[in-house]
């Protein structure tokens, strides 16, 4: 059968790849998938490395009934291109990094999330690490809506 593998990046894996894996892990089970595609995230930055994601983050997805309790900061490394069918970066400068880390020859389809929803007109999910609450409900609002388009595409590729 098929089998997918999907990583979402960002800088400290503490605020938005955990909110993008706990989002679309969601989707993947609500679309009884979860044997098909596999969710995991990391940051391009090792300062958190092993810890959960931040308690503003949890609260927001808890709120939305995402339980991102489970998850532990990791970084990305350049072996995970060849481990992921998708690496999707959450805004230019995660991008750049992991561009720094690819390998030459790596399998992996690398982008940023947003591009996913072109007609949304921006390409990057803003760091809420040091702004309002309102920061992290932006982060739920895009991660969910790119999330259902990239689950689209994948199931596409599933058939
Ligand atoms: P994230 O947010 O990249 O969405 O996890 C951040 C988390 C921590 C820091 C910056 C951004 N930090 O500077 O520690």
């Amino acid at each position: 059968m098929a089998h997918l593998k999907v990583l979402f990046v960002c800088l400290g894996n503490i605020c938005r790849s955990p909110t993008a894996d706990g989002v679309f892990r969601q989707l993947v089970v609500d679309a009884g998938l979860e044997q098909q595609i596999e969710v995991d995230s990391a940051g391009t930055a090792a300062w958190h490395i092993g810890k959960t994601p931040d308690p503003r983050t949890q609260q927001a997805a808890a709120e939305r009934g995402y339980d991102l309790s489970a998850l532990r900061a990791r970084q990305a490394v350049s072996e995970d291109f060849n481990q992921y069918d998708y690496i999707l970066a959450m805004d230019i400068s995660n991008l750049d990094n992991l561009k720094s880390i690819q390998p030459v020859e790596s399998k992996a389809s690398l982008g940023l999330f947003l591009d996913y929803i072109p007609e949304l007109g921006r390409k990057e999910v803003p760091d809420p690490y040091y702004g309002g609450d309102e920061g992290f409900e932006q982060v739920l609002d895009l991660v969910e809506a790119a999330g259902h388009k990239l689950l689209v595409e994948l199931q596409q590729r599933l058939k």
